[in-house]
């Protein structure tokens, strides 16, 4: 969590910075600040609130010139989101200055022993207690600024990104990275930190992703230095041409980011199987799966590690692999996995799902299970990410950027990755005839159509968001491949609107959740015809006789449920395999309007962060 962004060169660094900073604000927005270096001294503006206040703050209280800078926005660990807290941090002499997204988690023993040695702190960060320790190794080593970086990261615990400098010595900032994401763009004299590529993607396509346990010292006019924490081994910086457009991280017309990446699920997920599915010849060619194919075939079972909606999409999997595949799957949350001793074996094949390829639980279960063993495979969207280095194999999503901090089209493209590597695994088993195999792949190709008819239920869906925006609790049902949508559903409304919201299995209902129904609940029931319809419909048929109000999401021309439910929203008919592709639309849909009409920061939930790099 937290983001952060820096800038050495010989452009204006402010409004870099700023820029930067609200194309990082998905990453944490709970305060924000600036400092920069004017040729002589050090201008510092922080603020509780968002990169909008910052920005208010900043021009009416500082010198905003400089060539040099470094901005953060924050989402709070250690210390209550306020001015204080807030990020950059000085060191005692006010030479250093730090931003750092991450946890020291030694940092009260470390904090300790420079109270003693006569240090201050103005806030409760971990932050301010790095920054000093630096200062600290400096001085008593005698050091220049990357060595003492160095020598202060060997003696904390945690995770970190960091950016430094000396004010007496503005020609250089000292990064280096544990855990969290950090990127360095490289421009003509000029060099940009962040901690993804988005602030400075209009200005260079070239970038290097600091790996874990690297370091790097950016000069002025000079080549990146690159060297391991570690052993002070020489790294050497691998240079990538980055594909990203300025287009694909801003808004386009649309309210909101959310809305926007609702509405690009057909071609995100058309742009995932492009290239890969190739259905008149009866192809679907991914190399993370053929070159190591023997893995998944002889594979014991497969595990599936991720956490929040991809989670719910490894749910999905799990139905797409046993049925199709038949390929025994189990799906853990990667924080439970990670920490219940778990039997891995070295004909156990992982798979992490992420769409940051940051997640700090998802990158510490494959660690475990790589230790153990198992071949672990990876499915991101973000290219280059921890996780996707991490992986010996894996597929990129390609969905995009997704900045709304609810995702969406990360989950539809997920499930479209696995579909396709479901597929392909249950065609080497042979496990379908041939006609059968063609027919899926080719419906396969069908869903971005299918989506984008899902998509014209919207102005239903603002309606009967319209009805239901004041209620205070929703239970959402599915069977089968749908019980994880319910699940998804229920997520969404929670996470952007606040409003309490369950996902169940259709049928346990009975076991519980029926207690909760009256005519103040709304229930939203998947019940398309393929997959197990007339079990669903007795469920409604319960939840009708108790009062309850149905929002049914039904296969196009559906009579039976319409009878019975309060609002039928249709999505086209599709095989039960991919229906989650198209029921999961008009649940994200009502998840954002309901969000919308109770006036809730849509983008930007409050507490959440997209990139979730603490544990
Ligand atoms: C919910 C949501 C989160 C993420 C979770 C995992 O809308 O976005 O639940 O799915 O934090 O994040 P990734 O996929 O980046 O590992």
């Amino acid at each position: 969590m937290c983001g952060i962004v820096g800038y050495i060169g010989h452009r204006d660094a402010y409004p870099i910075i700023i820029k930067g900073l609200q194309r990082l604000e998905y990453r944490g927005y709970d305060s924000a600040g600036i400092v920069l270096f004017d040729g002589e001294d050090t201008h510092l503006s922080k603020t509780k609130g968002k990169v909008e206040d910052l920005k208010r703050k900043s021009k009416a209280t500082i010198d905003t010139n400089g060539k040099l800078g470094l901005g953060h926005t924050r989402w709070a660990t250690h210390g209550v989101p306020n001015d204080v807290n807030s990020h950059p941090h000085y060191s005692n002499s006010g030479d250093l200055v730090i931003i750092h997204n991450g946890i020291i988690e030694n940092y009260e023993s470390i904090k300790k022993a420079l109270i003693e040695r006569g240090y201050t702190f103005e806030s409760d960060t971990d932050t301010e207690v790095l920054v000093n320790l630096i200062e600290e190794v400096k001085k008593k080593e005698g050091v220049k600024l990357g060595q003492a970086v160095q020598i202060a990261l060997n003696q904390v615990v945690g995770a970190y990104a960091i950016a430094v400098f000396d004010k007496n010595k503005p020609d250089e900032i000292v990064v280096a990275k544990l855990g969290s994401p950090l990127a360095i763009g490289i421009g003509e004299n000029e060099y940009f930190i962040a901690s993804d590529a988005s602030p400075f993607i209009e200005f260079t396509n070239n970038a290097v992703y600091l790996e874990d346990e690297e370091m790097a010292i950016i000069r002025i006019g000079k080549e990146i230095k690159l060297r391991k924490i570690k052993d002070d081994a020489i790294a050497y910086p691998n240079i990538l041409e980055l594909q990203m457009n300025l287009e694909e991280i801003e808004k386009g017309g649309y309210e909101h980011f959310m809305l926007k990446e609702i509405y690009e699920q057909p071609r995100a997920i058309l742009d995932t199987y492009r290239g890969r599915l190739l259905a008149d010849q009866g192809i679907i060619k991914m190399a993370g799966i053929d070159q190591h194919l023997e893995k998944f075939l002889n594979a014991n079972r497969i595990i599936i590690v991720a956490c929040g909606t991809s989670w719910h999409a490894g749910l999905v999997a799990e139905y797409i692999f046993e049925d199709l595949a038949r390929i025994p799957v189990e799906v853990e949350y990667a924080s439970e996995f990670r920490y219940r001793n778990p039997v891995i074996t070295e004909n156990d094949v992982l798979i992490a799902i992420s769409q940051s390829g940051e997640t700090a639980d998802t990158l510490a279960a494959i660690k475990l299970a790589k230790e153990k063993g198992a071949f672990v495979f990876g499915v991101c969207n973000v290219v280059g990410s921890s996780i996707a280095r991490e992986t010996h194999a894996g597929a990129y999503t390609h969905a995009g950027p997704e900045i709304g901090v609810a995702s969406t089209k990360a989950f539809t493209t997920q499930i479209t990755v696995l579909t396709l590597v479901a597929l392909k695994l249950a065609h080497e088993k042979g496990v379908f005839s041939e006609s059968k195999y063609h027919e899926i792949l080719t419906e396969l190709e069908s869903i971005p159509a299918k989506v984008e008819k899902s998509l014209e239920s919207n102005e239903l869906v603002e309606q009967i968001s319209e009805i239901y925006k004041d209620s205070s609790n929703c239970l959402y049902l599915g069977r089968g491949y749908n019980f994880p949508v319910a699940l998804e559903g229920a997520l969404k409304l929670k996470e952007i609107s606040y409003i309490h919201a369950e996902g169940y299995p259709a049928a346990e209902m009975k076991h519980g959740p029926i207690a909760l129904i009256d005519e103040q609940m709304p229930v939203v029931v998947i019940a398309t015809k393929k997959g197990h319809y007339e079990k669903v419909v007795s469920n409604i048929q319960e939840i009708k006789s108790r009062s309850g109000r149905i929002i049914a999401i039904v296969t196009e021309g559906d009579v039976q449920v319409k009878e019975l439910a309060d609002h039928v929203i249709e999505v086209p008919e599709v095989s039960e395999s991919l229906s989650p592709l198209l029921t999961t639309i008009p649940l994200q849909l009502l998840s954002y309007h309901i969000a919308v009409m109770r006036g809730c920061n849509v983008d930007q939930p409050r507490n959440l962060a997209k990139s979730v790099t603490v544990e």
